[in-house]
């Protein structure tokens, strides 16, 4: 069959929504009235929602028509049966705990295990992952490769671990180490695959110092694709193959099933062993709910167990990897650089290198997260200092400024969402952008919140 240029949606329309396009000055009062933050801008008045790939995707036929099938029974409800054993074929584990979403999954299995002054290692923990660690006075630990933190390194697997900083580690910190972690993708470090070779060698390390290890599973299959696409010795095998193994390496996961679940909430534990399950089930009912629900609607559960089988469709995830390159490559030809090479659910624009004149202190991403908004309707993420920097006291009384190590902008991709030519209409806009860069300011703080500031945090623009 004849290659085509052109990348298909491998699917047809069935249910549409209108996109909003407001002018210009609409959006920038819209901006100016939230404090110059995106989590706070009205979704009906964005036009092209890439602030994340979490629960935005469109459920296909099939999964709405389960969820009319679904049995909302409190306990022992045919719908978890039928979801439970989708993940234990997937996974190969036999203790399922649903979830409303990952960072429940999260809380509850950090609650059941961490106490005051453990240490997690992992290749980078999100957000939410550090923040329920750290909420528990223990220490998330990143230990990425070098070439996960160089944003134009062309490294096909950036999300790896160092292992030999991970041996080092763990038997330095055994006693102090209740499980180690892996994210895939590595959604922090630029949703960088990790290789199947590295989760091999991870998997050796947590053995070998006998720590059991817990897979951050939300984007695995678009991980499982990259490993097939990248790492040579996988080209053969199929992605449910790959995601088998990535799986048989560990002990157990947690994922946000809003990512690769396909679904517009959920997420479980799935865990080999049935230490921590009575635990982790009697703080399930304490918070979220029986264990055959965890906080979702049976209807729920139904569009998940399908989702979880067609997000292992290799013609979806091609269309997936293949968009996403396409507005890297688009970016990176309009005079835009992005962390390199692209992943799967976003491209992370490197903010460092396109606004060199804005200094880390003024925030760049979050002026170029404005930018965006106002030019194109982009909603867009600042992965950089407006989230991770650091205020600490220094010398004399005044505060001194630690920012992040990478001011990064991601566009993430919602699944089965946007087109081809909704990509095409955002990268004939960016002409624009580029060519007025210089006239771009940095912004400043007017409100900064205790905890997760990005959410919450207001701004104004540095005169
Ligand atoms: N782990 C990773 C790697 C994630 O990317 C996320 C969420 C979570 C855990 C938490 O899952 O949102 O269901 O509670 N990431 C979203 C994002 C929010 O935009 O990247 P959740």
């Amino acid at each position: 069959m004849r290659k085509h240029r052109t990348i298909i949606e491998p699917f047809k329309i069935k249910v549409v929504e209108p996109l909003t396009i407001l002018s210009h000055e609409e959006r920038a009062s819209i901006l100016k009235e939230v404090g110059y933050n995106l989590f706070l801008v009205p979704a009906a008045a964005v036009t092209f929602d890439f602030l994340t790939d979490s629960g935005t995707t469109a459920m296909s036929a099939n999964q709405w028509a389960a969820m009319m099938v679904a049995d909302e029974s409190y306990a022992g409800s045919r719908s978890f049966a039928k979801f439970e054993k989708v993940v234990q074929g997937l996974t190969g584990y036999d203790f399922v705990i649903p979830t409303h979403q990952g960072r429940a999954a999260e809380r509850l299995l950090f609650e059941a295990v961490l106490k005051p002054g453990m240490k997690v290692p992992s290749n980078n923990h999100f957000d939410t992952t550090r923040a329920n660690i750290e909420h528990l006075n223990a220490e998330a630990v990143d230990l990425v490769i070098a070439d996960g933190r160089d944003p134009s390194s062309n490294y096909p697997f950036k999300g790896n671990v160092d292992l030999a900083r991970l041996d080092e580690f763990c038997a330095a910190e055994r006693a102090h180490i209740p499980f180690g972690m892996i994210t895939i993708t590595n959604n922090t470090g630029g949703g960088q695959p990790v290789s199947l070779e590295n989760l091999r060698g991870a998997s050796d390390i947590y053995r070998r110092h006998d720590i059991p290890f817990i897979v951050d599973a939300c984007r695995f299959a678009e991980n499982a694709f990259l490993i097939k696409l990248r790492e040579p010795a996988h080209s053969e095998r199929t992605v449910r193959d790959i995601a088998h193994e990535i799986f048989s390496l560990a002990d157990g996961c947690m994922m946000s099933a809003k990512k690769d679940g396909l679904v517009n909430i959920g997420g479980f534990i799935a865990l080999r062993d049935r230490t921590w399950v009575d635990s982790l089930r009697s703080l399930l009912i304490l918070t979220e709910g029986f264990p055959t629900y965890g906080g979702l609607a049976a209807r729920d559960l139904e569009a998940l167990a399908v989702g979880l089988e067609e997000v292992l469709d290799e013609r979806y995830l091609e269309y997936r990897v293949a968009m996403t390159r396409y507005m890297a490559e688009g970016l990176n030809k309009a005079g835009i650089p992005t962390v390199q090479p692209p992943g799967a659910h976003a491209v992370y624009i490197d903010v460092k290198r396109f606004l060199p004149h804005i200094p880390s202190h003024e925030f760049p991403g979050q002026s170029l997260v404005c930018e965006l908004f106002i030019r194109e309707g982009v909603r867009s993420c600042e992965i950089g200092s407006a989230m991770f920097g650091r205020f600490s006291p220094s010398s004399g009384g005044a505060t001194s400024f630690i920012p992040a190590q990478m001011e990064l902008v991601r566009l993430a991709f919602p699944r089965r969402v946007y087109t081809q030519s909704h990509f095409d209409y955002i990268l004939e806009g960016m002409e624009e952008i580029v060519a007025d860069k210089n006239s771009m300011r940095g912004m400043r703080l007017t409100y900064d919140p205790p905890f997760l500031r990005h959410f919450t945090a207001r701004f104004e623009p540095v005169d």
